[in-house]
């Protein structure tokens, strides 16, 4: 870090700041100007204290960082793209991850012909969610334990793996013996007791970026999962909250260079939630795979009209084919396949 001292400081105010750096676990490296001494503090900001604290001191007029905050999740400890492997399907570097299914998972008759249809489509993931993070108490919250069945029956019925959110860390044992991969939604985006369970249960884990979450804490609750001794993790944009009312979220494709660009975790795109229209998921899809996403997580209903939860952003399975369809000639352009 570096330490900025105000002009005119007096010997005995810079000899404190240079103590007090060194009592915090830094080597510090001191270079007087004519009026004004800025210190180099030399040590891990990652792991050693955070300096800032010193503006606390009259002398001190600011504390510049100098490294990233995450470490585990950036591409400097990390150049290569990683490829998360969940349970024979690979997702990262040129491998293109289709995950897609129903919002909600809702009966046996509606996840089975799903599944069987984002199957044949093209997909080597199914989405549902049993546990459904609902805004109103009144509305559909998941089939629960029942729900996890039947993605269970999918799995052994089509060989998809398992995409699906867990709510709460009290559910995170039983959902990860269902789950190939859990799913950490927006609303829980900086739980960090969940991320850490999350991370203990051995299991893949894509974790959304927060409503309102900028990408450095987006990447520093991926650090969570990393630090917790969990390598495979997916970051998922799926549209933050800004004034635009035509979307339900703004879909931040910068993001996705940023996270591609300051990460080595593969990139999923939710392209439904990032905009809440069935009819703009195509083409949020093409902008994602142009942009270098690693992967897409799309909601697929065989009747969205019927849907017990998110109706209005849910493709059907016609529309299903028609997206797989339309991301194959941006796919090859980025040399990425399905995997
Ligand atoms: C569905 O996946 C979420 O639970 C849903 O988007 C929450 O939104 P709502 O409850 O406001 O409809
Ligand atoms: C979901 O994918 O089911 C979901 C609730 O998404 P998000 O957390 O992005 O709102």
């Amino acid at each position: 870090m570096i330490i900025v001292l105000r002009p005119h400081a007096s010997k005995e105010q810079i000899d404190q700041v240079l103590h007090e750096v060194e009592v915090l676990g830094y080597t510090p490296a001191p270079i007087h100007g004519a009026t004004q001494t800025v210190i180099a503090a030399i040590g891990d900001e990652r792991t050693h204290a955070n300096l800032e604290s010193l503006t606390a001191f009259p002398q001190v007029e600011s504390v510049l960082r100098v490294q990233k905050r995450y470490k585990l999740a950036s591409r400097e400890s990390h150049p290569a793209d990683t490829v998360i492997n969940v349970d024979g399907v690979e997702v990262g570097g040129g491998k293109f991850g289709l995950m897609a299914g129903p919002c909600s998972v809702e009966s046996e008759e509606q996840l089975m012909k799903t599944a069987h249809a984002v199957k044949a489509a093209g997909a080597t993931i199914l989405r549902g969610g049993a546990y459904k993070p609902r805004t109103s108490p009144y509305e559909f919250q998941g089939l629960g334990k029942e729900g996890l069945r039947l993605l269970a029956l999918a799995r052994k019925e089509t060989g998809l793996k398992i995409i699906t959110e867990v709510l709460s860390e009290r559910d995170v044992e039983h959902v990860a013996e269902t789950a190939d991969i859990l799913q950490i939604g927006a609303r829980n985006a900086q739980n960090y007791q969940l991320l850490i369970e999350a991370a203990k249960s051995g299991k893949a884990v894509l974790l959304k970026r927060g409503m309102s979450e900028r990408i450095e804490e987006w990447l520093l609750a991926a650090e969570y999962l990393l630090a917790h001794g969990n390598p495979n993790v997916f970051l998922c944009e799926r549209g933050i909250r800004t004034f635009e009312t035509y979307t339900r979220n703004t879909l931040d494709l910068a993001a996705v260079a940023i996270a591609k660009k300051e990460s080595h975790l593969p990139v999923v795109i939710d392209p439904s939630q990032g905009c809440g229209r069935a009819d703009l998921v195509i083409s949020l899809c093409i902008g994602a795979v142009a942009m270098g996403a690693d992967g897409l997580l799309i909601e697929v209903h065989p009747n969205p009209a019927e849907a017990l939860s998110d109706g209005q952003q849910q493709v059907d399975f016609a529309g299903f084919q028609k997206l797989v369809a339309s991301i194959q000639p941006f796919l090859q352009a980025v040399n990425k396949s399905a995997a």
